[in-house]
């Protein structure tokens, strides 16, 4: 029986390229210099084809695919950046800021200039909302800004520390991140490393120390809170 080929040849936005078999899109477009957009996708983690803005043209096939989980076959032929890849990007990037916090997405923020995106596109769109949670000492969560990319529950799970204090409650557009049982994150298994923190495209996992300083808050009044939450260990609910 024949081996499978080890490499494939496709072209991307006109360029061709040769790449190992099972090379994503994404990784064969980046690695001729075609910048993709993404907001799920993180080197840190398994690629979901959650957000749906990395899409791209596949021999103009019916459907726009994600780039950062499709693989190269041999003799594809993909458009990254023509009219009907944008207008569904610029599209993906107006919904999310009709349901979700961007203020402090950087990155989102930047495509949606990019893309000629008008934040006033769905006015009416339901808003995502949820209280912010402050009930430990290292970093709060406000889920009003979360784009449920789920970056950190997988870091906290097999990508990174295994630990596993983070799952998604509740189905569509309802479903967000939270603990198991929504317990407060002191009674969860979670230690606090911080990667979760560290992987939030949106900053709504930010450390405490940054959010207590942009409340107005001293550093000492910070430590104070911090404190006793340690003692307290039970969930504040900042309205
Ligand atoms: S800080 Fe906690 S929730 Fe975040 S990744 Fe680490 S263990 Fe998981
Ligand atoms: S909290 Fe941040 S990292 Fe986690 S799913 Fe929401 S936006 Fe993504
Ligand atoms: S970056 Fe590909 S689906 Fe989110």
């Amino acid at each position: 029986m024949a081996e499978p080929a080890s490499t494939v040849t496709l072209t991307i936005d006109g360029q061709s390229v040769t790449v190992p078999a099972n090379t994503t899109i994404l990784e064969a477009a980046r690695s001729i210099g075609v910048d993709i957009p993404t907001i799920c996708a993180h080197d840190a983690t398994t690629p979901r084809g959650l957000c749906r803005l990395c899409v791209v043209d596949i021999n103009r096939g019916r459907l726009l695919q994600p780039a950062c989980i499709v693989p190269c076959q041999d003799g594809m032929v993909v458009e990254t950046a023509n009219e009907r890849v944008r207008t569904s990007r610029r599209t993906i990037l107006e919904m999310l800021h009709s349901a979700v916090d961007l203020s402090q997405a950087p990155a989102i923020q930047r495509y949606m200039a990019e893309y000629g995106a008008d934040p006033q596109r769905f006015p009416e769109g339901r808003r995502r909302e949820h209280p912010v949670l402050d009930d430990n000492a290292f970093y709060i969560r406000d889920y009003n800004k979360c784009v449920m990319c789920w970056r950190c529950m997988q870091v906290c799970a097999e990508d990174a520390q295994y630990i596993f204090a983070l799952s998604i409650d509740a189905r569509g557009f309802s479903s967000h991140i939270t603990t198991a049982f929504d317990i407060p994150m002191p009674e969860s298994t979670c230690v606090f490393c911080g990667q979760c923190v560290g992987v939030c495209p949106t900053n709504a996992l930010k450390p405490k120390i940054e959010w207590g300083l942009e409340q107005g808050l001293s550093p000492d009044q910070i430590r104070e809170t911090s404190r006793g939450m340690r003692r307290r260990q039970k969930p504040i609910r900042v309205e």
